[in-house]
């Protein structure tokens, strides 16, 4: 793919960008003229070799998005590094250690983590980036959820209650930003293959497979056109809403 411009000059920070749905995040608004701050708590060196692959300006950012210290240290290299924060992705998620388990037997402890990732990180970095985006009275934040939130999903009791949570958050969350200029949406993916869902039970899969309306796989790829809309101001009057990404299996 050659550099494009949906998004000249724009910074944007993907968070959980060192691998799988995020990692084509930011290789696409790279391509589409951003400097993308790949934002993961872990090593993001194949991100970063796409991207540079791609003739694409980026920054390696280590962050833990359930907290608060560092959370700012990401909005802070991404000001020193750019000087500006135009789009946020909060993509990162506690999601591949999940396994499935039925309600009565979650562990408690895991219950709160998934809540302090999935939802208070959302809050984290989000508020972290809103005084730069206040600064321009233009700003554009993409949360991610699921398929799950919107439709229910056994096994996942605790993972299906952070997505709806974000869908609410980013309601409110639009609601609160707009006289900022800032707009917030949710994507919602349904099952996409990634490292963290690739060993999940084959026929857990097939069923997916056999209730879209398009019957193949949903790779990373499929997302990312729907996240430049969002980022872009071909999307200046959209706020608050939730477009589902999974190829037709949900329609509502
Ligand atoms: N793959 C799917 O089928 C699917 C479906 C619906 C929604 N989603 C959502 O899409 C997003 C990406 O999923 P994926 O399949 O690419 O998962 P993944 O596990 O491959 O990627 C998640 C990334 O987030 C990073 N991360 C995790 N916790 C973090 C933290 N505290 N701070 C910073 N980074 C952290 C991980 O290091 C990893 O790079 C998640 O929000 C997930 O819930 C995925």
């Amino acid at each position: 793919m050659s550099a494009q411009n949906l998004l000249p000059g724009q910074t944007i920070i993907v968070t959980g960008a060192a691998t799988g749905i995020g990692q084509a995040f930011a290789l696409g608004a790279a391509i589409q003229g951003a400097h993308v701050i790949v934002a993961d708590m872990n090593s993001a060196d194949e991100t970063m070799d796409q991207i540079a692959q791609a003739g694409g300006k980026a920054t390696s950012v280590r962050v833990d998005v359930s907290d608060d210290a560092s959370v700012r240290s990401m909005a802070e290299a991404a000001l020193k590094a750019t000087g500006r924060i135009d789009g946020l992705i909060n993509n990162a998620a506690y999601f591949r250690e999940i396994r499935l388990t039925a309600f009565e037997d979650l562990d408690p402890e895991q219950w709160e983590r998934i809540f302090q990732v999935n939802v208070k990180g959302v809050w984290l970095c989000s508020k972290a980036v809103m005084p730069a985006m206040r600064e321009r009275q233009s700003g554009s934040i993409i949360n991610i959820a699921s398929v799950v939130a919107v439709a229910g999903q056994p096994g996942y009791l605790h993972y299906v209650a952070t997505k709806g949570a974000v869908l609410a958050m980013t309601k409110g969350l639009a609601k609160e930003c707009g006289k900022d200029g800032v707009r917030c949406n949710v994507i919602a993916p349904g099952f996409v293959i990634t490292d963290a869902t690739r060993n999940r039970p084959v026929e857990w899969q097939q069923s997916f497979l056999k209730a879209r309306a398009i019957s193949r796989e949903q790779r990373p790829d499929d997302l990312v056109g729907t996240a430049l809309y969002l980022l872009s101001d071909l999307a200046a009057f959209v706020s608050g809403q939730t477009i589902v990404v999974d190829g037709g299996h949900i329609m509502y």
